[in-house]
């Protein structure tokens, strides 16, 4: 892959150089670009000797040029000879300056020219990248199909600990190949997903929840758009941010992600249902908070509608792919919900182990697939389960059009 890298003024950018060696270690051809700050903290001829190629610094230099290229243009010609476009670390005036669509240097210039996929790997002061204006930008950018690799948390250079460190140049890395790898077996298909937990009310200030951050659900929206199909994606209250190309449908309840749910059902083909819906509610939520007293208090909750086993009676040929939460006895009770509930195939997972599962950035699994077979994934980073989860999916559609083709 043809990567040209944008190295912008931060004191990361020294980091730069490991992802260089990073990105040709995986056999990518990198051309690097630096703005002006960025040289304040490293020279190009750190980047000019990693790569063996000159390093394009200004607009108008006429230096520039690589032999094909006339150097009027250059930032045409660089913008149509690569494939991805990292930038790294992407500052909090660089963000501003791709939000706002300015190009005042050759790399703004290259971001506005560049067709391919553009990959920002922010990394600043915590105070900087909470600051609503940095997020707001970063939501354009993302709606107009940037892909954002989330900062680190740590130390940081100036000398206080946060949001906003600069990502292990391997994460990046790895993050460039899932995003170029171009796997686009799913085009044509429309998938829903749900993600994340419910939350449903027992006064207007209480409710009852669970532990789910939904990242799971989002690592497999997001592989799933990448990997070329419409996605919808109906989340319960998660933090995070809606990924590229995916339409998010926010909801709270157990019945409002139901209602959404079935809405979007006539026009899916896929469903992947990861949610970890609460099981009970209060139907009657009193109107005033519920006061204390110095007795038990006792609740009747009734319990929420199994929207799973739902879709599971009226799926049609959709493909129906549930998840089981479990604490003990995984296989035996992610079975016995696949039957019950009429999946296609279903997705297990222990979710009383530390560092894994719920509220966690990485998952194990077991994928109980259309056969019956057993397909073990991780532990590993939720984004890499998604594709693992997205590859059974795939073949399951391709064995069963197969299948039809023949009848
Ligand atoms: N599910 C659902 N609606 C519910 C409860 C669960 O759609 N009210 C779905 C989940 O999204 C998941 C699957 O059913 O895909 C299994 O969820 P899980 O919580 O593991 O199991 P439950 O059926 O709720 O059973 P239990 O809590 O007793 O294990």
């Amino acid at each position: 892959m043809r990567v040209v890298l944008g190295v912008g003024g931060g004191i990361a950018a020294y980091k730069a150089a490991e992802l260089v060696r990073q990105l040709e270690q995986r056999g990518h051809d990198v051309q690097v670009v630096m703005t002006r700050a960025a040289r304040e903290f490293i020279q190009p001829l750190t980047f000019a000797a990693l790569t063996g190629k000159k390093v394009i610094t200004d607009l108008f230099s006429g230096e520039n040029a690589n032999d094909t290229l006339a150097s009027a243009v250059e930032h045409i010609g660089v913008a149509q000879n690569h494939d991805v476009l990292v930038v790294a670390p992407a500052t909090a005036d660089l963000l501003a300056k791709f939000a706002t669509g300015q190009a005042d240097d050759f790399l703004t210039t290259l971001h506005l020219a560049f067709t391919g996929a553009v990959v920002l790997a922010p990394s600043m002061n915590t105070a900087m990248w909470e600051h609503p204006a940095t997020q707001q930008n970063l939501e354009t950018l993302r709606a107009r199909g940037c892909f954002v690799i989330q900062p680190d948390e740590g130390w940081l250079a100036c000398g206080t600990t946060g949001a906003g460190r600069f990502p292990d140049p391997e994460r990046i890395a790895a993050e460039v190949d899932l995003l170029t790898e171009q796997k686009k077996d799913l085009a044509g298909e429309s998938v829903l997903i749900t993600a994340g937990p419910t939350q449903e009310a027992l006064d207007p200030v209480r409710y009852i929840s669970n532990r789910s951050s939904g990242k799971m659900g989002f690592a497999l929206a997001e592989a799933a758009a990448r990997r070329g199909a419409r996605v919808t994606l109906v989340a319960g209250p998660v933090h995070l941010n809606a990924p590229p190309n995916v339409r998010l449908i926010p909801v709270r309840t157990a019945q409002e992600m139901r209602r959404a749910v079935l809405e979007s059902l006539e026009s899916a083909t896929i469903i992947i249902k990861s949610a970890a819906v609460a099981d009970y509610y209060l139907a009657e939520v009193p109107k005033q908070k519920l006061k204390k007293t110095a007795t038990r208090l006792s609740l009747e909750l009734d319990p929420t509608p199994d929207i799973l086993a739902e879709i599971g009676e009226k799926k049609g040929d959709r493909l129906l792919i549930g998840f089981a939460a479990e604490t003990d006895n995984l296989i035996g009770e992610a079975r016995r919900k696949m039957a019950a509930k009429h999946c296609d195939m279903l997705v297990a997972n222990l979710v009383n182990r530390e560092g894994l599962g719920f509220d966690s950035d990485r998952n194990e699994v077991d994928i109980i697939t259309g056969s019956g077979k057993t397909v073990h994934a991780g532990p590993a980073d939720k984004k890499e389960v998604a594709e693992k989860i997205l590859d059974q999916v795939a073949m399951l559609r391709l064995s069963l059009s197969t299948a039809e083709t023949k009848s």
